[in-house]
């Protein structure tokens, strides 16, 4: 009973282009376009399952089920979080002219391993990988701006005027271990500046997250360092392996593999047994070229220019392998929990990354915050500090009383909102009481009541919720006569 129906997605997208995953990754003029469209098969329901699922659920059906390790659902209390730091990063995104980008999640893995790396913890040990049914190993992204330079190399926004700024938010997926902040899904907001080598890229991408953090009232300091180019960190690497080296037994298990894998992640480790030797490490800003040491100090002109408070961190090195000159993580500040330990985002300069993946070379920089972390970061300050978020805002309330009272409600609200009114409301609850108390939770200065006297008269009391004092007002007006109240006319 199935039928196949073949989807044309995008023009030129039919050939297979199949990318082996760790083997045969070295082809640098491979260029990776988005996954072909897969055949829908359309469900058919068959007459004897349908009866079946109509039946009452037998005790032995009767499972629950959790949530995957390292899942987390967003229940609707948490959405007055969410939409207000949504809002506040589209506010920004407009102002500072960065354009929507929505990637899908699915990439071929191929894309991410070219630029992440390997021997980095997100390729080794975190990517959700997976075959997908035509055989192309496809993967769940786990960051986006390997995608955002993909979509900027395939659509040939090097056309356009440079650079070209985008903006991203949506879900990421790393099989990270689970702890505090840590996810296997998490959501990341992004600003992308590809195609300037300009050092002013890489601090307004500073300033609108400054301002970001800023607007949310989480006080913040920015940490900041340069990696240099390929030829600067080669050098300092050499120097750096040695050093390791002749430490080599008193380091950590990881820090041992780090040595010949991914020696600048020896500049990352949080173990104990690691630090002092990492205090006494040698530091990249000694072995930067001239021209990498102007760079990061025209970004920091710049940063005290709009006095950013920022940190110079020496070890601060980045987990991904496309970053190139200025790197730098935001933290908060002012936090005495756990919480603060956690970057609450991060980014730098990727100069070389959409030549690396078959594109014009065009220097870019960018940055992530992860919102799971900016969600718990103002949880944890309105702890400390005593205070709440309020939920939306709404103008007035209105409480009904009766089923005529109710349906004649429903009308009323479509008009007070197509008039431009928020209302709150709620139908499933009938004693005045109950909507008087909600009301009084929602903070509003006037309560619109209607029953079944007010229905047959068409009218509707007003009340003020301070004074108490209650006037009664024709169904018709009532638009004209709360924008007056609130002063909204
Ligand atoms: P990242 O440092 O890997 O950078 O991630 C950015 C932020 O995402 C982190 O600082 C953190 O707040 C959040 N994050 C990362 N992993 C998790 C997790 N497992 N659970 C919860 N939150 C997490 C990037 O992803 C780069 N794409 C940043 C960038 C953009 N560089 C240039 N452009």
């Amino acid at each position: 009973m199935t039928t196949k129906t073949k989807i044309p997605f995008f023009n030129g997208m039919t050939t297979k282009t199949k990318i082996p995953f760790f083997n045969g990754m070295t082809d640098k003029n491979t260029n990776y376009n988005m996954i072909k469209p897969k055949i829908v098969k359309k469900i058919v329901v068959k007459k004897e399952e349908k009866k079946k699922s109509d039946k009452p659920v037998s005790e032995k059906n009767k499972r629950t089920y959790n949530l995957i390790k390292g899942m987390h659902d967003i229940l609707p209390k948490e959405e007055k979080y969410w939409k207000k730091i949504f809002h506040t990063a589209e506010g920004l995104a407009e102002y500072f002219q960065f354009g929507r980008l929505d990637t899908p999640i699915l990439e071929e893995a191929g894309l991410y391993v070219r630029s992440l790396g390997r021997g980095t913890d997100v390729v080794d040990k975190e990517m959700y990988v997976f075959e997908d049914r035509d055989g192309t190993k496809v993967c769940m992204r786990p960051e986006g701006t390997a995608a955002a330079a993909r979509a900027y190399i395939m659509h040939g926004l090097w056309n356009n005027p440079q650079p070209v700024k985008m903006w991203y938010w949506g879900p990421m997926f790393r099989h990270d271990r689970p702890q505090a902040g840590r996810y296997r899904q998490f959501y990341q907001l992004s600003y992308e500046t590809i195609g300037s080598p300009d050092p002013i890229a890489d601090a307004e991408l500073i300033i609108v997250a400054y301002n970001f953090f800023q607007d949310l009232n989480i006080p913040v300091e920015v940490r900041i360092n340069s990696i240099g180019t390929t030829e600067d960190r080669q050098r300092y690497k050499t120097e750096l392996i040695n050093y390791y080296r002749s430490k080599r037994s008193y380091l950590c298990e990881d820090c041992r593999q780090r040595i010949s894998k991914n020696s600048m992640r020896l500049l990352d480790c949080k173990a104990e047994q690691c630090q002092p030797i990492k205090e006494e490490a040698p530091q990249i800003i000694d072995w930067l070229s001239e021209a990498s040491k102007n760079h990061l100090m025209k970004v920091l002109e710049y940063l005290d220019e709009l006095s950013i408070p920022y940190v110079l961190t020496p070890t601060l090195v980045r987990g991904l392998d496309y970053y190139t000159h200025t790197v730098f993580e935001f933290y908060a500040t002012g936090l005495t929990t756990e919480t603060a330990q956690s970057a609450l985002g991060g980014g730098g300069r990727y100069d070389l990354l959409v030549e690396e993946l078959g594109g014009k070379p065009a220097p870019a920089a960018g940055l992530s915050l992860g919102i799971e972390r900016i969600v718990s970061t103002i949880k944890a300050f309105n702890e400390q500090n005593k205070t709440t978020w309020s939920g939306p805002t709404v103008d007035i309330f209105f409480a009904q009383l009766g089923d005529r009272a109710k349906s004649r409600v429903l009308k009323l609200l479509n008009e007070l909102r197509r008039g431009g009114l928020k209302v709150a409301f709620n139908l499933y609850k009938s004693s005045l009481k109950s909507q008087m108390e909600l009301a009084n939770n929602y903070k509003v200065p006037y309560t619109l009541i209607l029953g079944q006297k007010e229905v047959q008269e068409g009218s509707v009391i007003i009340r003020d919720m301070e004074s108490g004092v209650q006037e009664i007002v024709d169904q018709k007006k009532i638009e004209a006569v709360i924008k007056k109240k609130l002063h909204k006319d």
